[in-house]
């Protein structure tokens, strides 16, 4: 099975990491790189935006719809990410709402769910994940969800394979079809480990992202793993 490899640059990157992509994977038929909205354009084939406004267009300075994605190529969009709802206040409905509108203009929403620290010392993890599914997912089927520990997001810290394992099995039994990704601290150390985890299709990569190296040894990995 292929495994996909998702870069999320977060609001770093530049003109020259951009090249770097580009000659690294420009054909790969399984890295989305996630740049800043500069540089979607630049970035060529599998390209994905790190948000979208749930709105098709009109007075509303600085946002960018998922149709203007849709028009210069973007196929997927990351929608939820845990630094949108904590910096930028987005909620479950909103959440909703953007993913409806990335369907609407064939862009295959990547919706982020995950537990806080205090919920997963609570033993909370999956009580958390279902409510957030429930008001998170987007009207029809079309969607990935990336599972990201809030607690593992740029710490170094990821949860057990176990864990990682039990929260798939829990998604893929309500997710049938539906690409799983995980997300949190993902390097070339850990990469093999978990593309080996039964029902992860693939990672979500911040921080190792910016590193050219580091993304090339976690796609090679990746595709050790089909
Ligand atoms: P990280 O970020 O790989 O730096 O932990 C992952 C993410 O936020 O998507």
């Amino acid at each position: 099975m292929k495994k996909w490899v998702v870069a999320n640059w977060k609001m770093n990157g530049s003109k020259e990491l951009v090249g770097a992509y580009k000659n690294a994977f420009g054909n790969a038929d399984n890295l989305i790189a996630c740049p800043p909205f500069v540089y979607l354009n630049a970035i060529g084939t599998n390209a994905g935006a790190q948000n979208v406004h749930h709105l098709p267009k009109g007075a509303y300075t600085g946002e960018v719809s998922a149709q203007i994605l849709a028009e210069i190529g973007v196929k997927y969009c990351l929608v939820g990410h845990s630094e949108r709802r904590q910096y930028f206040h987005e909620s479950d409905d909103l959440i909703k709402i953007k993913a409806n509108a990335c369907q609407e203009s064939n862009i295959t929403p990547i919706i982020c769910v995950g537990e806080s620290l205090a919920e997963y010392l609570d033993g909370q993890t999956i009580k958390v994940l279902v409510r957030q599914l429930q008001n998170c997912l987007p009207d029809s089927p079309q969607f990935w969800v990336a599972y990201e520990p809030l607690w593992a997001i740029g710490t170094g810290q990821t949860p057990t394979v176990e864990e990682i394992s039990n929260v798939h099995y829990m998604l893929r039994e309500s997710l049938p079809g539906v690409v799983l990704l995980y997300g949190g601290s993902v390097s070339a150390l850990n990469a093999s480990e978990i593309f080996a985890i039964n029902n992860v299709d693939g990672v979500l990569v911040g921080g190792a992202s910016l590193d050219i190296s580091a993304i090339k040894n976690i796609y090679n990995l990746a595709n050790k793993a089909r």
